[in-house]
């Protein structure tokens, strides 16, 4: 199993560029089951999530006509099956968004459950809530969820608490119900108005996407889909901790700065450096980091993929630092990891109290999920001596090129086999 080296000690300088989001294109390829002819994706990360999706699409039907570099070429005239297999499911939790656009298509769909993961248990009964409320009947059969509808109707539905896929999923089957559908407490993540305006571009008539009440007219057809997908910004926001904890001097390229205000905020309450552009963010180390509250909330609050990697900001900061994680239960996996490499962190329920040290040591650590891996490079990169970190299959589930691009500013990282 591959392994990724990291030499402590080298201070980050350069400029850096975002690829696509994994969690914009997820959803557009979950889309692309709505429309019947060959879709064309554009700014595609070359991630392994992606690639898992790809192959779902292709077992329900589609054909890869071009999957090269950054573009996928994707025609969906042919899905015809409204199975979604476990082995599929099991590897990646967003297959799941398959369900609503199944429903739509073929009035029927037949999708594992998938189980629990490393930060939660992560039901999926508000997709399904929100699937029934425009007419499907679902039952659970077998570690299946098995829906059908004959004709989804539009509806008025309030999601209970607010999830992401969960509002795309149902976003996406309300697009082509009969009549008005009005989501109520709807994700505002900027990868769901990223999703609406694509749908729109291909007829669909939603609006409010990007706030809490989505509006969404039902259409009898949807063109193929044309679009560049928007920058990721977790990535982005990756990068900017990479710069701030080795007291660099990083420009991320090809980002949203207003998808990152609230990283923004928190890194300027911490004492660094940063300037916005309107593509682009610069980072500097200011020689100290202040210690920052953190709380992690949906969009436009401070993101929980972004909680591991401010954390081991502050596991050098000089003060104490509170953080708290209120999306997910069990999001603080890497703190075992983190400790081994002398932070000073405690626990106590959903949130961390983090006393910055003076310096963290290399360690072999384990990653646990996908954001907790970006967490502990970034830990090694600051760390005394070397850091490996194993299971690094988390790290390519959603960062394009991790190595390189660290690399390429100046890092000491290297992967083994
Ligand atoms: N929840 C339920 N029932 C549901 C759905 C969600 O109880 O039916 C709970 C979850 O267990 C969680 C909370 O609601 O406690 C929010 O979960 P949400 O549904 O919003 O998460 P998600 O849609 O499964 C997406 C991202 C995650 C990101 C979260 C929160 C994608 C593909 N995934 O997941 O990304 O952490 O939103 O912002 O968009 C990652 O990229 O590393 C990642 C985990």
């Amino acid at each position: 199993m591959d392994r990724i080296i990291v030499e402590g000690g080298h201070q980050l300088n350069g400029q850096v560029t975002i690829s696509g989001a994994k969690n914009a294109i997820l959803p557009v390829l979950a889309a692309t089951l709505l429309t019947g002819g060959k879709n064309e994706i554009q700014n595609v990360p070359g991630v392994r999530d992606v690639k898992t999706m790809v192959n779902l699409v292709r077992e329900l039907g589609g054909r890869v006509d071009h999957f090269e570099a950054d573009r996928l070429v994707l025609d969906s005239g042919g899905i015809n099956n409204p199975v979604a297999p476990y082995d599929l499911v099991s590897t990646m939790r967003a297959s799941c968004m398959v369900l609503g656009p199944l429903l739509a298509r073929l009035g029927e769909a037949k999708v594992s459950l998938p189980g629990g993961c490393a930060i939660g248990a992560r039901p999926i009964d508000l997709h399904i809530k929100g699937l029934e409320a425009l007419g499907a009947d679902i039952q659970l059969e077998k570690g299946y969820v098995h829906g059908v509808a004959k004709k989804l109707k539009g509806a008025h539905h309030l999601f209970e608490s607010v999830t992401v896929t969960g509002t795309m999923n149902v976003l996406m089957a309300a697009a082509m119900a009969e009549g008005e559908t009005v989501l109520e407490n709807a994700a505002k993540e900027p990868e769901v108005e990223f999703l609406a305006d694509v749908l729109n571009q291909c007829g669909a008539k939603i609006e409010g996407a990007g706030t809490d009440k989505i509006i969404i007219e039902g259409v009898t057809s949807l063109k193929p889909i044309h679009c560049r997908i928007l920058p990721d910004r977790i990535e982005a926001a990756t990068y900017m901790i990479a710069g701030a904890i080795t007291d660099g001097d990083v420009e991320v390229l090809d980002c949203v700065p207003a998808h990152l205000e609230a990283v923004i905020q928190k890194l300027r309450e911490a004492g660094v450096g940063l300037k916005e552009n309107e593509t682009s963010i610069r980072v500097r180390g200011n020689g100290e980091l202040r210690p920052v509250h953190i709380r992690t909330h949906p969009y436009p609050g401070f993101a929980t993929d972004v909680q591991a990697q401010f954390m081991t900001l502050m596991t050098l900061a000089k003060g104490q630092s509170v953080i708290s994680e209120t999306v997910f239960e069990n999001r603080f996996m890497h703190v075992a990891e983190l400790r081994r490499m002398g932070a000073d962190i405690h626990i106590e329920g959903h949130t961390a109290i983090v006393s910055g040290v003076e310096q963290l040591s290399g360690a072999p650590v384990m990653a646990t999920d996908l954001r907790a891996s970006a967490c502990l490079v970034l830990a090694g990169l600051v760390a005394e001596r070397d850091t490996v970190v194993s299971r690094v299959y988390h790290i390519d589930r959603g960062y394009e090129d991790m190595e390189k691009k660290l690399s390429q500013l100046g890092a000491a990282i290297r992967r083994v086999r």
